[in-house]
């Protein structure tokens, strides 16, 4: 684990290297996100890089010993968390994310993180709500307005100061959209770039943080970005890869995505937020992950909703 984290680290310092005291600003665009750069330039990538091993925990005692318990009132082993008391597992999301969420042609949530909450929500033997809402309002609303956050969501260390996370359920990567024709290919060639970003990801942190010179518009919905990188309004964009590919072959010729290993990005991990220090929880929704991993359910959504 240790050797990971120096592994992401030294990709993270790999980017940094780009990283001087360029100025930033955010522009206003079609779509201005209400957010602040603040918020956004406070967090860094710091990735974490837990991994789910299904076959290598012993989920009471590891989760006992991951999680910080101070300040709930959780009841002993067993017994059911605060969370779940009420039967209902409500969940927040933000459908803008293909394909692990979108909004599907009944106006409903869907998509790869949707069936898999729904399939643990089953294991739990309790009723999921989905609330679709802002990227940047997801961490903030844990404990108040949603239960968890499933939302293609990166374990960041600046994250965990305020939630924790189940364990990671898939890898990720930072991509490049460009105009199609358009001659970027390395890290260099974004110095002092116009950046679309969906506002509080880590792509906006990558482009607000660690690329010098940038100027960063910051949209609340990402195919808002990719619409004015149609319209020549920013130079790139900045997104996970998998979203990346679907944008790129929604609007074929149009855009390219780029592999975020060309600009040396570093591995990212996807996980489930949870309120902080509700241990139970914790323990009851990796042990659900691990079954639905364990019985062929998670590569099942992977073909549907990834792969397909
Ligand atoms: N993985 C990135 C992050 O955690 C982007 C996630 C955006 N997800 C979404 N549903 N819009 O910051």
């Amino acid at each position: 684990m240790k050797k990971l984290v120096a592994l992401t680290l030294a990709a993270v310092m790999t980017v940094s290297v780009l990283t001087a005291c360029g100025s930033k600003e955010t522009a206003g665009s079609s779509t201005p996100a209400e957010g602040t750069e603040a918020d956004a330039s406070k967090e860094g990538q710091d990735v974490s890089k837990e991994e789910a091993e299904p076959e290598a925990q012993e989920p009471a005692k590891e989760e006992e010993q991951a999680s910080d318990t101070e300040g709930t009132e959780n009841a002993g082993e067993g017994s059911v968390s605060e969370a779940l008391a009420d039967g209902v597992l409500t969940v927040g999301t933000n459908a803008e994310f293909p394909p692990f969420e979108y909004v599907d042609d009944n106006g409903e949530p869907d998509g790869f993180d949707i069936a898999l909450i729904k399939a643990i929500g089953e294991k739990l033997g309790v009723e999921v709500k989905v609330e679709n809402m802002e990227f940047d309002a997801l961490v903030a609303s844990i404990g108040s307005k949603i239960d968890v956050a499933i939302a293609g969501m990166t374990v960041t260390e600046e994250r965990q100061a305020t939630v924790d996370f189940s364990d990671s359920y898939y890898d990720a990567l930072q991509y490049v959209i460009i105009p199609e024709g358009a001659e970027i290919a390395t890290a260099e060639d974004l110095v002092g770039k116009t950046i679309g970003v969906q506002l509080g990801t880590t792509g906006d942190f990558i482009a607000t943080d660690d690329i010098e010179g940038t100027t960063v518009s910051q949209y609340n919905k990402a195919v808002d970005a990719v619409n004015d990188l149609i319209n020549g309004r920013v130079d790139c964009v900045i997104i996970d890869k998998n979203p990346a590919l679907v944008f790129e072959s929604k609007f074929e010729g149009q855009i390219k995505a780029l592999d975020g290993a060309q600009f040396d990005f570093g591995v990212e991990n996807y996980a489930i937020a949870l309120p902080k220090g509700d241990a139970d929880l914790a323990e009851q929704i990796n042990t659900a992950l691990k079954d639905i991993k364990a019985d062929g359910t998670f590569d099942e959504l992977v073909k549907t909703y990834i792969e397909n």
